[in-house]
């Protein structure tokens, strides 16, 4: 049986002649539906271009990607997609901006208006609806722009470091925010980061990629239970997670 998102041995390689740039791979990568899985490797491996050509926004050298046994050979729009740099736009409201990806989709707005209220009341931002983004603190904006990428449940979503910029408080609470969300829907997710500790918190499963050109140095099944709550950190076997891939990268030298 074909598994749900199949990443068959794709690469890339920016530019030519000396100033080509191997920026990632080859490398294999199999997702059934529902899992959370998380691509934790140092920066500059590759990180980025995998998500680029998984969403269809970025040719890859050689390789391919597909989604339900269908090849993604352009942007895909059926997916959600987070970002480090959010995508909300200055001059439309926080609803304003949901309803600008539902806009771009040809979707009726009124049948979400409910949905839309559902998913900003699961992020705490019910009463900032008709605020503008620049109203708005870095974790609120971060946290408006998950309602957009999530607004018209995709199926799989791609996020690329999305709470890279925030700080640490606000970060584990976003991480929360995420988990429950997943828990509830649980779409297909792809995960893009270098925090080893977020990570083990939020994926079924981890898949190490070493520096760049990024390759896949191992897979590791994070077998904890849901929701990873401090309790759950503060456990012997999440500590162990967390140790063993240390110990990966140490031996790149990268930590
Ligand atoms: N458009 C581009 N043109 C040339 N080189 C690029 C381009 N995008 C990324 N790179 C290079 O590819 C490598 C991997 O980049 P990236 O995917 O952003 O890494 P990561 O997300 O893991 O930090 C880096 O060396 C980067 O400079
Ligand atoms: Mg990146």
């Amino acid at each position: 049986m074909k598994n749900f998102i199949e990443v068959t041995e794709l690469k890339k390689v920016f530019g030519n002649g000396k100033d080509e740039v191997h920026a990632f791979g080859p490398a294999t990568i199999n997702i059934n539906a529902g899992e959370f899985v998380s691509i934790l490797g140092p920066s500059g491996c590759g990180k980025s271009t995998l998500m680029l050509m998984v969403a269809g926004l970025l040719d890859s050298t050689s390789g391919k990607v597909e989604f339900e046994s269908k090849l993604v050979n352009g942007p895909k729009t059926d997916i959600g997609i987070m970002f480090q740099d959010n995508t909300l736009v200055p001059w439309r409201t926080v609803k304003g901006n949901i309803e600008l990806q539902l806009e771009l989709r040809g979707l009726n707005l009124k049948d979400y208006q409910d949905q839309i209220y559902n998913i900003l009341k699961s992020v705490n931002l019910e009463d900032f609806a008709e605020r503008f983004p620049n109203e708005l603190s870095g974790g609120m904006q971060q946290r408006a722009a998950f309602c957009q990428a999530m607004i018209h449940d995709p199926k799989i979503i791609l996020l690329d470091e999305p709470l890279g910029k925030l700080d640490a408080m606000t970060r584990e609470k976003i991480r929360a925010d995420f988990q429950k969300l997943w828990m509830v829907k649980k779409p297909t997710v792809i995960f893009v980061t270098h925090s080893i500790e977020e990570a083990v918190q939020l994926s079924s499963r981890v898949i190490l990629i070493t520096p760049r050109p990024g390759k896949i140095d191992r897979e590791i099944k994070i077998d904890l239970p849901y929701p990873r709550d401090l309790k759950v950190k503060r456990s012997t076997k999440f500590i162990e997670y967390v140790n063993s891939i240390q110990e990966v990268f140490h031996k790149y030298g990268v930590i």
